[in-house]
């Protein structure tokens, strides 16, 4: 499904919307991905919609699904959210013990698997992983909430995650989430980012479609810079 995706992607954030199913609707055909983040008031204090809803989603949208677990056990849940349709399901490097087993029976279950790495994680001890996944997502914020200010020192991560990828595992996305929009997101394009989270910066706009269309323009411009 990866290799289906456009070079760059731009996924709104469902968490910043006040009613999911209309806001993907106000984005449909615009967005490349729908980020949907799933909290469990363990592995952060919030808690989110769960695997019900995220059915319920699935049937009132065509585009999609890049769910971000931020739970704890994400070993009893994310081939759940495979077999429920979601395209990509990335779990937290922080919550599980196994990425490569995991990111394996992820991949069985017919979904992209990704690995997210929180605010105060480095990301050098997982480099050995990047073959096992399809999608590094490296947060730009802590994990939990929408709304947050982007932490540019994070794009230290992506820029040696974005080395390994040149040097050998080409297909791995490299995505950002937190604080972006559009006067962040030229930064990470440049550190080497592909995928782009962006949840207040679409859904806190009058106009999401365009707030998302505003984006990718930005992400061409700096590419072409
Ligand atoms: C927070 C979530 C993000 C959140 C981003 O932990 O992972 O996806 O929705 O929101 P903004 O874009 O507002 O920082
Ligand atoms: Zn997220």
């Amino acid at each position: 499904m990866t290799a289906a995706s456009p070079e760059f992607v731009v996924a709104p954030s469902l968490l910043a919307a006040e009613f999911a199913v209309p806001a993907a609707r106000a984005v449909n055909g615009v967005a490349d991905w729908l980020h949907v983040d799933i909290m469990d008031g363990r592995f952060v204090p919030n808690r989110t919609i769960g695997l019900d809803e995220v059915r319920a989603l699935r049937a009132a949208t065509t585009v999609p699904f890049d769910t971000h677990l931020m739970i704890v056990d994400p070993e009893d849940w994310a081939v759940r959210y495979a077999e429920a349709g979601c395209a990509h399901v990335t779990f937290h490097a922080e919550a599980t013990d196994d990425p490569a087993g995991l990111a394996k029976d992820i991949r069985a279950a017919g979904a992209s698997p990704g690995l997210a790495i929180d605010r105060d994680t480095p990301v050098e001890p997982y480099l050995e992983l990047l073959p096992h996944i399809d999608l590094l997502l490296i947060m730009t914020i802590k994990a939990g909430a929408g709304g947050q200010e982007f932490l540019p020192a994070m794009l230290e991560k992506v820029r040696v995650a974005r080395r390994h990828r040149d040097a050998g595992h080409l297909s791995l996305r490299l995505e950002v989430d937190g604080g972006i929009a559009e006067d962040t997101i030229e930064q990470a394009v440049l550190a080497g980012a592909d995928t782009f989270v962006a949840g207040t910066a679409v859904f806190g706009a009058v106009d999401p479609a365009e707030a998302v269309r505003r984006l990718r323009a930005l992400v061409g411009q700096a590419v072409r810079s």
